[in-house]
């Protein structure tokens, strides 16, 4: 029985989880309220709520789920990557935890429970049982492909080399004028619009193996350069909120960085037939729609992580450390939050 706490951004979170896969609880206090009038996530806001809530997100966390703090057997929480001085409250809160509970604790990487995110819950298929597979993690600050041999066994195929998917969301709303969180914004201004209005670029699209940090650029993304053409776009074609016009330039952008994510996925099922997606960005239903098509095409498995898992909470940090992946024993107690951890180290 695992307690999770996860504090890397702007949602306070708790959960507790039975042997890595049944959710007894999971509590999400969202901080967009805070942030909105900012257009974005203030860190020191961030942090300075996570410390005015966690506590009673926890105390709500054990309490829905009838288990009481005696029937909890460890504390997990997140220790990177995200905001440091968010990362702090979080870590320093479970560390003391596990110190007054006499329990063990383990340090999460966040990236790996967003994966991981995929196979939680009673009824879900088993992680381990469902590898090899390809994986797609999407969120606000990252956008990863990988290989995942076993739990655990991960290993980068490509990444973005300068904006994330979330973040080419969060931005272009903003130009758009469609505000904070951008990503929801832009799926719901969308709808109705023409995605072939505009024919915004996909980033890169090399197909010569050059490499890129060690990576295969094949697989690697690039978004910067399409908020960019956007901003232009904008400059020189002014559109009002509201009108058809304004639809179809917000479905053209969707369908550039929906592109751009499905495209490389696709070339990448050439390492198996098996594929999950998960991450903040996972819940967009262009997204999911054309991972579902791209699955039928290939013949290829698709894991999609179940909406309620895919945003930041703490039901993965926990179903993680349920399966015993994390740091644990004394190295989690000297541990210190690392704001740059990549996925899978
Ligand atoms: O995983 P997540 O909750 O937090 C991070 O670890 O970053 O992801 C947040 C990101 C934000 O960039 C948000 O705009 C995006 O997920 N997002 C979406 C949608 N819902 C959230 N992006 C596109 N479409 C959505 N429906
Ligand atoms: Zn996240």
């Amino acid at each position: 029985m695992v307690l999770g706490i996860e504090t890397s951004c702007d949602e306070t979170a708790a959960a507790v989880v039975r042997d890595g896969r049944e959710v007894l609880s999971n509590v999400v206090y969202s901080q967009i309220a805070l942030h909105q009038p900012y257009g974005g996530v203030v860190p020191e806001v961030a942090s300075r709520s996570h410390v005015e809530s966690l506590t009673g997100v926890i105390a709500e966390a054990v309490n829905q789920s009838g288990v009481g703090w005696e029937g909890i057997d460890q504390v997990a929480v997140t220790y990177g990557p995200g905001l440091a001085t968010c990362l702090l409250v979080g870590l320093s809160a479970a560390k003391g935890l596990a110190l007054r509970l006499g329990k063990p604790l383990c340090a999460v990487n966040h990236l790996d429970a967003h994966l991981f995110s995929a196979f939680l819950g009673k009824d879900a298929p088993r992680f381990a049982e469902s590898c090899p597979l390809t994986a797609l993690v999407v969120s606000g600050g990252h956008t990863c492909l990988l290989t995942v041999d076993a739990p655990g066994q991960l290993r980068l195929l490509g990444q973005t080399i300068d904006d994330a998917a979330g973040e080419a969301f969060d931005k272009g709303a903003k130009l758009l004028g469609l505000g904070y969180p951008g990503g929801p914004a832009i799926d719901k201004a969308a709808q109705g619009g023409n995605p072939r209005a505009v024919d915004f670029p996909r980033g890169m699209h090399r197909r010569d193996k050059t490499r890129v940090g060690g990576l295969d650029a094949e697989y690697c993304f690039s978004f910067s350069g399409l908020k960019t053409a956007l901003l232009y776009h904008l400059q020189k074609h002014p559109v009002q909120p509201g009108t058809p016009a304004f639809a179809d330039v917000v479905a053209s952008y969707q369908e550039a960085i929906v592109d751009a994510l499905v495209s490389r996925c696709e070339r990448a099922t050439e390492y198996g037939g098996r594929f999950v997606a998960a991450g903040g960005v996972a819940l967009n239903s262009l997204l999911r729609a054309r991972l579902v098509e791209m699955a039928a095409r290939k013949n290829a498995r698709l894991f999609l992580a179940p909406p309620r898992y895919c945003a930041d909470n703490a039901a993965m940090i926990a179903g993680l450390a349920g399966l015993g992946l994390g740091i644990t024993g004394p190295a989690a107690m000297e541990i210190d939050v690392n704001p740059n951890l990549e996925i899978g180290a």
